[in-house]
């Protein structure tokens, strides 16, 4: 395991972290949670880069963007989760395979959160445990990583 490069995303209002209905969200900073996960990743021999915005087109610009250097992505793509097909032809158009991750349990909270459009072209989906999402979600996406070896397209994030 190691030598990946890997995008960890995240969508709207998650830069609110902390502040934002801390019982639903946890009382972290998103800066604390990248901070964390970072190490975790280097302790990996693993490349962590971030990038958060409340923008839907950011958000597309940085998958396509990940394309030319990253060998996946976590994604906790918000509220965008529900309804953005745009994300989810980002994510067909650049075939790099992507963990969604949120904090909650989606499954247990309103029923307009019951529906991703984006995890039928994600690899799986990490959602319920806190912070502990980004760390399973990570870790997972190393062991498909190990296990299916990167896209041919993205050598060039080999090491
Ligand atoms: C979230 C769940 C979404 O339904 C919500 O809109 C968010 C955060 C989560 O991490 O639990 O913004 O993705």
């Amino acid at each position: 395991m190691g030598g990946y490069r890997i995008l960890l995303l995240n969508g709207p209002n998650l830069n609110m972290l902390g502040i934002r209905e801390p019982s639903i969200y946890g009382s972290d900073s998103l800066a604390a949670i990248v901070s964390e996960l970072r190490t975790y990743a280097r302790e990996r021999g693993v490349e962590l880069r971030d990038f958060q915005s409340n923008s839907e087109g950011a958000l597309v610009d940085a998958i396509h963007d990940a394309f030319n250097w990253a060998s996946g992505i976590v994604f906790n793509a918000g509220a965008y989760t529900h309804y953005s097909y745009a994300l989810r032809d980002a994510i067909s158009a650049v075939k790099l395979p992507v963990v969604e991750v949120h904090l909650s349990n989606v499954h247990a909270r309103d029923e307009f959160r019951h529906k991703s459009v984006i995890a039928p072209v994600c690899l799986g989906v990490c959602a319920g445990f806190g912070r502990w999402s980004y760390f399973a979600g990570l870790q997972a996406l190393l062991w498909h990583l190990d296990n299916k070896g990167q896209p041919e397209h993205s050598s060039k994030a080999s090491p």
